[in-house]
């Protein structure tokens, strides 16, 4: 089973290769996305060193000259997806992108295809994506955290990853819709509509992109004007554990300046998590910067803060009795959404399903721990979905069922990274 799965893992990658990047998946996905080719190079590391770095340069190819690196790289038009560069109306010169970024994991595979690589052409690609990263790096710390409260802020859902989470509605509900014109999904010819986000959901996600479009995406104007600005624990927690993975690089190259800065970042971070903690769910939630709300709902990002490198066992303890909780309730770990939740929806994108991605960054987070028993749990439930339901976008944490796109990169290159054979022996 798992050798034949080995083989469409890769021939998948393969096929959604369109020459040094890797689209999504067909149809749904037709570029390349930021934090997808970040996954989808760990995969390629598996088989084919050359390609995963080539998939991170290219990646690297649409930055902005203010440092972000955007979510989508709109290297030729494709009407199969929308919104597509003419509704972005960025003016980056190199490459048509979107106006904003995506979860920075990318510093984190940087760092492990660098310690799997030791050839001489590894030191030399190193050194290059290094500033491109920090620059990244520095970019999400000035913009997304405007006011220094150690916490990262998205300004669209979409920048999270997470598009439609339950925890965005009372933020984004604040989105004035009224101006935003006609428009036609594509998302939902391509899958089930009742695996994806509402139409209310798009009519804001819109709105905010004409925001950004009217702005010129100027991330000045963003941090002190958007409509939607809220403090996310995914992108916290991943970018913290980012600044990590690059503060390792900075001192293998002897970056003494760089060091410097990303402890600086680091310090912010630890002590800033405590604004995204609520004592009453003793869960880290999201914080909507524009309201002054602190959320209360428990996503698939709150049990990322062991992979952060937080150890605290007044957030520790609880995040795993949180685990237990859910993880008892479920079939398959880790459901985006607490399923005790009302909100909480089995089948729809972000408000239920399990995703392979997530459950690597959680489980990679407590094999750090030394907690090996809840690392395998969300290993084995991968591969079990895996063997089930074949390498599905996303799926139902109740009965395993595969949903949105088929044929998926990301899920793939999990497979081949992480999912099998464990996670000890991949470490090793
Ligand atoms: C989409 O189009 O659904 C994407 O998630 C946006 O990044």
């Amino acid at each position: 089973m798992s050798a034949q799965l080995d083989n469409q893992a890769i021939s998948i990658l393969k096929e959604n290769d369109l020459g040094g990047y890797t689209i999504p998946t067909k149809g749904l996905y037709p570029y390349q996305w930021n934090w997808d080719s970040a996954f989808v190079a760990l995969g390629f590391a598996t088989f084919n060193m050359e390609r995963a770095w080539e998939e991170i340069e290219l990646l690297f190819e649409g930055q902005w000259d203010d440092g972000m690196v955007p979510h989508i790289i709109f290297r030729k038009d494709d009407p199969s997806y929308f919104p597509g560069p003419s509704v972005w109306g960025t003016t980056n010169p190199k490459i048509p992108t979107s106006g904003h970024s995506q979860p920075p994991v990318a510093a984190t595979v940087v760092r492990r295809l660098f310690e799997q690589d030791t050839s001489e052409a590894g030191k030399e690609k190193i050194k290059t994506l290094f500033p491109k990263l920090l620059a990244w790096h520095r970019w999400y710390h000035t913009y997304r955290d405007p006011e220094g409260h150690g916490v990262i802020a998205i300004m669209h859902p979409w920048e999270s990853g997470r598009d439609n989470l339950p925890d965005w509605d009372n933020a984004a509900s604040h989105v004035d819709i009224s101006d935003i014109g006609e428009y036609t999904r594509k998302d939902t010819s391509h899958v089930n509509p009742e695996m994806r986000p509402k139409k209310i959901d798009y009519d804001r996600y819109l709105a905010i992109v004409k925001f950004g479009r009217d702005n010129n995406w100027d991330p000045k104007i963003v941090a002190d004007q958007c409509p939607f600005f809220v403090a996310d624990p995914g992108n916290t927690f991943i970018l913290l554990r980012a600044d990590r993975d690059l503060l390792a690089m900075a001192e293998a190259l002897g970056e003494t300046d760089a060091a410097e800065e990303l402890k600086g970042w680091i310090a912010l971070t630890e002590k800033g998590v405590a604004k995204l903690w609520n004592e009453e769910k003793q869960a880290f939630c999201t914080y909507d910067l524009r309201n002054d709300v602190l959320g209360d709902g428990i996503s698939s990002a709150s049990f990322l803060a062991p992979y952060a490198g937080i150890r605290e066992e007044k957030y520790i303890n609880p995040t795993r009795e949180h685990f237990d909780r859910i993880a008892a309730k479920v079939n398959y770990t880790m459901p985006s959404y607490d399923p005790d939740h009302p909100l909480f929806e089995s089948m729809r994108y972000w408000r239920g399903p399990v995703w392979g991605i997530i459950n690597y960054l959680i489980a990679t987070g407590f094999a750090d721990m030394g907690d090996t028993a809840r690392a395998e749990r969300l290993r084995t439930d991968t591969v079990a979905l895996i063997e089930k339901s074949d390498f599905a976008e996303y799926f139902d944490p109740i009965t395993g069922e595969g949903a949105g796109g088929n044929s998926f990169s990301w899920t793939s290159a999990i497979w081949l990274t992480w999912a099998t054979p464990s996670l000890t022996a991949k470490a090793a």
